[in-house]
């Protein structure tokens, strides 16, 4: 097991920067998970930590070790990709024990450490079968379970879910946060999916366009996004944001679950500490329990999110109302999250949205 450390890694392409100086701390057993959209420099930053890709300045440690002029093989470290090649004409206790027979490890050895790993993953039963025979769920635990087999203090894993279906998909992250606990080895993992992120991660480090937003656990990062990008990037239906006017200096933001729809005049009456919006239902989406109410306002179109039961049908004129303390602010020109004193934050909304 081993921590990673990134200081001011930068990696440019023919002149362009597409990694601008990043500091990162992988605590040693964490799950930590790179997300960001696509282009922002998660695969690159993989990639050099695991080193497929040199590293244009800055020290990446592993454990102690700094591994800059280190050869991917020499760091202890095991890369699972998206697309997984597993050798067709090979056995699954051929295609798990490759990386091992590489190494010169003895037969008997070799065998007790594939027995054990097929034990973990589930595919003891199928250690006879070719790929071909296996579904695309047990094809993924064997890619894995070729990494585990060397024992690695360091697992790097590029969005290996992303060729699966939906539903396998969703039963891979439950078992890769499993297995993660079982081994307690470190795991640094890259998406695009802030869902996925947000399930499986104990860090979360969010990227975009090759700098680092925020690092934070996953409720944190819903709860006090750093910034505009972050409070956008994280949760679905994305956070609303609104702002008075281009001239003022503050946008607001809140949370589609957070806001209700009120359609009564006294609910809707303005108060100190509520936010109120008068608007139309101009759309809805019934998501099952919950439904996605768009109501055009005075400060453009807002989402509300809202209990199916409780759904405002289309061309309803009615008030959104946030508590005050849902609200967040952010800097218009820098995107900073603004933290004010509560008397404060009452005072600014005053003379913002309301
Ligand atoms: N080998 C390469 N040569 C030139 N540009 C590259 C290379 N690899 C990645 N890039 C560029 O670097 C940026 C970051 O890419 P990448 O790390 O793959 O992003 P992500 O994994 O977040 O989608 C992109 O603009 C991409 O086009
Ligand atoms: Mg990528």
């Amino acid at each position: 097991m081993a921590r990673v450390v990134l200081n001011q890694i930068t990696k440019t392409f023919q002149n362009q920067k597409v990694v601008k100086g990043i500091d990162l701390m992988v605590p040693d057993g964490s799950f930590t998970v790179l997300v960001g959209p696509s282009g922002c420099g998660k695969s690159t930053t993989l990639r050099m930590i695991a080193g497929l890709e040199t590293v244009s300045s800055g020290e990446i440690l592993i454990g102690d070790q700094l591994v800059n002029d280190l050869a991917p093989g020499k760091r202890d470290i095991a890369m699972v990709f998206q697309n997984y090649a597993l050798y067709p004409t090979m056995s699954v206790y051929d295609n798990i024990a490759y990386g091992l027979r590489n190494r010169g490890t003895s037969k008997k050895e070799c065998q007790m450490l594939v027995e054990e790993i097929a034990e973990i993953v589930g595919l003891t039963p199928y250690l006879k079968r070719k790929p071909s025979q296996l579904s695309g769920g047990q094809r993924q635990r064997v890619a894995l379970a070729r990494a585990m087999v060397k024992k690695p203090k360091v697992f790097l894993m590029d969005e290996p879910l992303s060729n699966l279906d939906a539903k396998l998909r969703n039963q891979m992250r439950v078992e890769l946060t499993s297995l993660h606990k079982q081994l307690g080895s470190t795991f640094i993992y890259v998406t695009h999916d802030q869902v996925e992120a947000m399930t499986m991660g104990d860090q979360i480090v969010v990227m975009s366009e090759g700098d680092i937003m925020q690092v934070a656990a996953p409720l944190e990062l819903y709860q006090e996004p750093a910034n505009l990008f972050v409070a956008q990037f994280i949760g679905s239906p994305a956070m609303n944001i609104v702002s008075d006017d281009e001239k003022s200096k503050s946008v607001w933001g809140f949370r589609p679950e957070k806001a209700q729809l009120v359609t009564d005049a006294v609910s809707a009456a303005p108060t100190q500490d509520m936010l109120t919006l008068p608007g139309k239902v101009i759309s809805r989406e019934i998501l099952g329990s919950d439904c996605l109410c768009h109501v055009e306002t005075e400060k453009g179109r807002i989402v509300v999110k809202v209990d199916t039961e409780r759904a405002v049908n289309i061309g309803t004129n009615v008030h959104v109302t946030v508590p005050e303390t849902q609200i967040y602010e952010f800097d218009r020109a820098t995107g900073k999250r603004i933290i004010r004193t509560e008397g404060m934050q009452a005072h600014a909304m005053a003379g913002g949205v309301v």
